[in-house]
């Protein structure tokens, strides 16, 4: 497609079309015709986090900073939500993803090792506040505290899942959400490599990759949930009416009804896409769950009430949302490429999701869905969805998480995966970058590169401080493909160290120029 055509497609597809005419009643007296021209940065294979002319990074904490005296900040830092006080201080949620067992205690699966690494896993509450426009870690607050791969958490509403009322810890923490009412919500992704998993109804336990079962043989069924953690309170509690799965995000929104609907994406080969709609306030306990039939525009209610399917497959509500999956096939939920993060665009209103590949489908590069509710209601029953951004010629490659600033323009990561970076065909885009996709200028609707990540790492967890002055970014794994501790192939953020994930403030004058009120 020419390129003009293209960009136009595009700026359509943001739900821009006014925009082109600078339509008054969607952006009032904030046009931007001061946009800023950006100049990116191309690919890069540097061990370095590589910024655009105009922006700079500090590291605000990384992996073993000790937040009080006894815990320290955990290992693969991946979703970053920040509730913010005042301009001065806040309080930051950090996810810790999975672990790196070469990095941590070492490979060998002793009780020892693997208890070194339940330490490692969960995510971290953290103060921090502003001084002289740089924010920083206060690493004495009592509100600091890591919440790890044996925390006790509860069900809710005293659910009994394989036997217990509660999980033993939290893992696979990938993205997340904030709910309404102040608390964070943190996803358990792939549960199955500490556990291992178990299909619905087959007596065979698949094997985990870290062998976590050896000492703390937890039923894999007890993992797969969105977590909720209050950090006024340092309680968390697992959401059964959300399902289980491998969830990527929990983005929230509130209906014109005034509920709260919870988007959430099964992050593997032909899973599928949910939204989550409570039917009361101030809480996710209850409601209804739905998987998206995206040949049809219908969000299909698991609801074993009201479906005979799922009456004559599972014995009640629970073992639905226990085995999410297994219903989601049954009712005609559709297997899309993996679907990552989601996020809104705050302008449209329109719900933006990665679907970052599908290599056995030969879908390499991934692509960004747009998903309008009908009539804009975040309760309907019907949308229209349609491709927004095409991973490969538009130059990125899977894209994961995604990012709005209060203009509508669209940030987003790469995901390639460390072991097929620089391999055909992915060795093109180099490292993984932050990317953005501007909704103002003569640049609008193109591609541009930000930022690119250390060797091996991922960009994940972008974030704005309220200001937007800040955008906060987890570097996610540098150096994971490491095959011993003499053969680093990162050193990211000290030259002569381990390489360590970090979460750094990105700042200066092109981000305020960009995102600017
Ligand atoms: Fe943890 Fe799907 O990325
Ligand atoms: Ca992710
Ligand atoms: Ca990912």
């Amino acid at each position: 497609m020419h390129f003009n055509a293209q960009r136009r497609r595009i700026i359509s597809f943001l739900g821009y079309g006014a925009l082109v005419g600078n339509s008054p009643e969607i952006f009032g007296n904030n046009s931007r015709s001061d946009f800023p021209h950006i100049t990116g940065i191309g690919p890069s294979r540097q061990d370095d986090l590589r910024l655009a002319d105009g922006l700079h990074y500090d590291v605000l904490i990384r992996w073993r900073d000790q937040i009080n005296a006894t815990e320290q900040f955990g290992f693969n830092n991946d979703f970053v939500a920040l509730l913010q006080e005042n301009a001065q201080r806040g309080v930051l949620w950090v996810n810790h993803e999975y672990v790196y067992p070469l990095f941590i205690g070492g490979v060998k699966r002793t009780k020892n090792n693997i208890d070194l690494e339940r330490q490692a896993v969960g995510g971290s509450v953290l103060r921090i506040v502003k001084n002289n426009a740089r924010w920083q870690f206060a690493k004495n607050d009592s509100i600091n505290k890591r919440i790890d791969g044996s925390t006790k958490i509860p069900f809710t509403r005293n659910t009994v899942i394989a036997s217990a009322d509660f999980a033993e810890g939290t893992v696979g923490n990938c993205a997340g959400g904030v709910t309404p009412w102040g608390t964070f919500l943190s996803c358990e992704e792939n549960y199955q490599l500490f556990y291992g998993d178990q299909k619905f109804k087959s007596n065979k336990r698949k094997k985990s990759q870290y062998k976590w079962e050896r000492y703390y043989p937890n039923p894999p069924e007890h993992y797969g949930w969105v977590v909720e953690i209050d950090p006024r309170t340092h309680t968390a509690k697992k959401h059964v009416a959300l399902g289980r799965f491998s969830h990527e995000s929990a983005t929230c929104v509130t209906s014109g009804n005034g509920h709260t609907v919870v988007y959430s994406g099964d992050d593997k080969n032909d899973q599928c896409l949910y939204k989550f709609v409570a039917d009361r306030t101030g809480t996710l306990e209850s409601g209804i769950l739905y998987v998206a039939d995206v040949v049809n525009g219908k969000w299909l209610a698991l609801d074993w009430q009201k479906s005979k399917i799922l009456q004559k497959h599972f014995a009640d509500q629970i073992e639905v949302c226990t085995y999410t999956r297994h219903a989601a096939k049954l009712l005609g939920g559709t297997p899309l490429d993996r679907p990552e993060d989601i996020k809104i665009n705050p302008i449209t209103g329109d719900i933006f999701v990665s679907l970052t590949n599908n290599v056995p489908k030969g879908n390499l590069h991934g692509q960004i869905l747009k998903i309008t509710e009908k009539k804009h209601d975040y309760e309907s029953t019907e949308f229209h969805s349609e491709v927004f951004l095409t991973g490969g010629d538009s130059g990125f490659s899977c894209p994961d998480n995604l990012i709005f600033d209060r203009n509508g323009n669209l940030w987003f990561c790469s995901d390639i995966s460390g072991k097929s970076m620089g391999t055909l065909p992915y060795a093109k885009f180099m490292n993984n970058g932050l990317y953005l996709v501007p909704a103002h200028g003569p640049q609008a609707g193109t591609v541009i590169q930000l930022a690119s990540a250390p060797n091996d790492a991922e960009l994940t967890g972008v974030c704005f401080d309220a200001e937007q002055t800040t955008l906060f970014v987890s570097v996610q794994h540098p150096g994971e493909t490491s095959k011993s501790l003499d053969r680093l192939t990162s050193h990211w953020p000290n030259k002569q160290d381990l390489p360590a994930s970090a979460v750094v403030q990105i700042h200066g004058p092109l981000l305020e120029a960009i995102t600017k009120a």
